[in-house]
């Protein structure tokens, strides 16, 4: 009864959250499950009936985590891992979300975390690649823009990587410019749905308003408010909260979301389309690698990547300012690992 609810009142907001019916279900592991993202989003994995198995892992409080999710009333087994059992709590994992890793605080960008991020997600892509070669891998820790080339380049040098299975979660993205459009259109958020292209920071987050019905009046500055409150929504709550932290459940929210349509996808559902950071031929002959756009998520993860589509001259701008920035913070995290 609480669950059926619960999961009603988090799909109310935007698209539907949760999918009603339980396909295959599948195990998925969430690494750096004490943290604030990790806990919440550990919550909602565990309220989807998708998930058959949920292994929590951090090097802290994992375990009582798991031990006080564990009881809630929905059928997915939970186990709790720490430190030392990383190999444990991948063992049979066909899906991985990650946030592990340290958050901002005010005054910092995301690069500035790449000294401390790097090297916790190329150990964990290291130990997925060993103990999981086939999972799913979907990625949250700061700087995505570099913490998704890593994982991949990881994975190729342990000769297992799949650019079908490694995703850079921008979910948050969607939804901030969802929701804020909402506001500016007066129209429910699940109406106004924005592609949001790119990478996951500042200017390398473009958002294509022209492409939604809502969106493509806007003008003026009030285009150029929305774009800069979509593009910097992250500073807002870094600054908010004062040296506590970033986005925490707003991020669950969102992993959740991407979680679920990638769950959906591999039962076969059709017509799963969500934008995510993945390997992409888009600007390859740019040398821009990885590129976030529309993606189709199936059986395999990654059947088919969109192409942007029409976008207007003000959208074309912001592709320019996004391109160099994303190119240099791709070749950050690739020669991180070469
Ligand atoms: P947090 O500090 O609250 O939690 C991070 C957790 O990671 C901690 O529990 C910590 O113990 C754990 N951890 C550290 N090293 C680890 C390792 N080697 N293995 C397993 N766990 C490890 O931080 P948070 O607020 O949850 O944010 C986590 C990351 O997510 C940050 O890098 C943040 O910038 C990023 N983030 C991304 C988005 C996005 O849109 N992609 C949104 C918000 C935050
Ligand atoms: C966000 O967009 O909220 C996250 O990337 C966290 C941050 O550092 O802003």
């Amino acid at each position: 009864m609480f669950a059926r609810s619960a999961a009603r009142a988090l799909a109310a907001p935007s698209t539907r959250l949760f999918s009603s019916s339980a396909a295959r279900q599948t195990k998925v592991a969430v690494l750096g499950a004490g943290g604030g993202i990790g806990q919440p989003l550990s919550l909602l994995l565990k309220l989807n009936p998708l998930v058959s198995n949920l292994s929590l892992y951090d090097i802290r409080g994992a375990p009582g985590v798991g031990a006080d999710v564990s009881h809630i009333d929905s059928a997915s087994e939970v186990n709790g891992y720490q430190a030392d059992q990383l190999d444990a709590a991948l063992e049979g994992v066909k899906v991985v979300v990650i946030p592990a890793g340290v958050p901002r605080k005010p005054g910092m960008t995301r690069d500035d975390l790449f000294n401390t991020n790097a090297s916790i997600v190329r150990d964990l892509a290291q130990a997925i690649g060993r103990v999981a070669p086939e999972a799913h891998i979907c990625i949250i820790s700061n700087p995505v823009n570099s913490t998704v080339p890593i994982v991949a380049a990881t994975l190729e040098k342990l000769g297992v990587f799949d650019p079908r299975r490694v995703f850079g979660v921008t979910t948050l993205d969607v939804v901030r410019a969802a929701r804020f459009l909402g506001g500016i259109a007066g129209a429910d958020p699940k109406d106004c749905v924005v592609p949001v292209v790119g990478g996951h920071s500042g200017a390398t987050i473009v958002p294509l308003l022209s492409q939604t019905a809502q969106g493509k009046g806007i003008s003026g500055e009030q285009y150029k408010a929305l774009i800069n409150r979509i593009q910097f929504g992250g500073d807002e709550v870094v600054k908010a909260k004062d040296g506590a932290g970033s986005a925490t459940l707003s991020m669950a929210y969102a992993g959740a979301k991407f979680t679920d349509a990638l769950l959906r996808g591999l039962n076969g559902e059709k017509g799963v389309v969500t934008p995510t950071f993945v390997k992409s031929p888009l600007f390859a002959d740019q040398g821009i690698d990885f590129f976030s756009s529309k993606v189709e998520l199936g059986v395999n993860g990654v059947e088919k990547i969109h192409p942007i589509g029409d976008i207007t001259a003000a959208e074309q701008e912001l592709l320019d300012a996004c391109l160099p920035d994303l190119k240099k913070n791709i070749a950050k995290g690739q020669s991180f690992v070469a």
